[in-house]
């Protein structure tokens, strides 16, 4: 791990959040009520929990848009309290879920924003904004000029996330930050963000109150519960096999095996010699790119009314659905079955 401080973001840095209490004034009980989690360096952590449990509060308290009342939060080793909370805020990543982008600035101004507080030139200002908005797939030529207004929901989403990461901070939090998406957009936006997150491995606090959104999203899922109270703090896939108590299982949802099925890819049955040679008449066989989760590989048999798919090499990263790369084998139903309950 670096220790770039914030002044120098670099690399990713842990979160370590330390018997955490926040009680606004005059409360009567905490929003948030002694949190102690951490989440390393690198990894997506989704704070998941019904409305008024404490999450966006969690996540403010990070960046000191709200302070703590107890306890410590530190990053990369450092305590936010010995830090200047605008130099926080500036190091830190922030989404949110109108994206807040400024309607008067252009797409260009808008990612630029930190930058230009921090005193960067403007070739490297330049250069920066291009690089963001290529990489969250809105060219600066064909987008940089126009205003938010002229963009659609999701592409403006992409374009606060571009911001957010303009300063290169090691660390985002991003709250709902696709709620207001439509449920296609949506899946599409939160694809790019994964494998935007496979490339530049920020540490990203991200709060949601959907649970497919989260077992997606996150590398571990920590699940508050009301009175802002942690219930459960796990990878996905403990949290769907093993839910702590009645709450998190009834907020996972009934069909948390379900749900499990779409952690594991076929690539992963393949990898784990669960695949059988395809054969001849196994070419009538509906097939699936290797990187398609065993939920889908599960749906498509049922809606084929076969009992297994031919799996094929993925064609590219984008490609989930259809491969027409070589044939790896063929997952039998009884293989996705065994490694759902896995
Ligand atoms: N500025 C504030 N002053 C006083 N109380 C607040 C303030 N902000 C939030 N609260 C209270 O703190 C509790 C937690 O609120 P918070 O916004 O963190 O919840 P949340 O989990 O993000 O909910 P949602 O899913 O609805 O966004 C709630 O009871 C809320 O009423
Ligand atoms: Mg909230």
């Amino acid at each position: 791990m670096t220790q770039a401080g914030p002044e120098t973001p670099a690399g990713a840095q842990d979160i370590v959040f330390d018997h955490v209490v926040k009680t606004y004034p005059n409360a009567t009980v905490p929003a948030v009520d002694d949190l102690s989690l951490t989440v390393p360096a690198g990894e997506i952590c989704v704070l998941l929990g019904p409305s008024g449990s404490g999450k966006t509060t969690a996540l403010m308290m990070v960046n000191r848009l709200a302070e703590i009342t107890g306890g410590d939060i530190r990053i990369g080793g450092r305590s936010i309290l010995d830090l200047d909370p605008i130099r926080l805020r500036r190091s830190i990543g922030y989404v949110i879920q109108q994206t807040g982008l400024f309607p008067h600035l252009t797409i260009a101004e808008n990612v630029a924003t930190v930058p230009k507080v921090l005193g960067w030139d403007k070739k490297r200002l330049r250069e920066r904004v291009g690089e963001l908005l290529e990489l969250v797939g809105l060219p600066a030529g064909e987008y940089g000029r126009r205003y938010p207004a002229q963009l659609s929901g999701g592409q403006r989403q992409r374009v606060g996330i571009a911001r957010a990461l303009a300063a290169d901070p090691p660390v985002m939090l991003m709250d709902e930050p696709f709620g207001a998406l439509d449920p296609i957009t949506r899946e599409h936006v939160q694809d790019e963000f994964l494998a935007l997150h496979a490339r530049i491995r920020k540490t990203v606090i991200f709060v949601s109150h959907d649970i497919d959104e989260a077992v997606k999203m996150g590398d571990r899922i920590a699940i508050f519960r009301e009175g802002g109270k942690l219930a459960q703090y796990d990878t996905p896939r403990t949290l769907l096999k093993e839910p702590a108590d009645a709450f998190v299982a009834r907020f996972v949802g009934a069909d948390r095996g379900l749900k499990r099925l779409t952690l594991t890819r076929l690539a992963d049955l393949a990898d784990a010699g669960a695949l059988t040679p395809a054969r001849d008449a196994d070419a009538a066989l509906p097939q699936l790119a290797a990187d398609a989760s065993l939920r889908s590989a599960l749906s498509l048999m049922v809606a084929e009314g076969t009992d297994a798919v031919r799996v094929t090499e993925p064609r590219g990263p984008a490609d989930g659905s259809d491969g027409t790369g070589p044939v790896l084998g063929v997952a039998s139903l009884d293989a996705v079955r065994k490694a759902g309950a896995a």
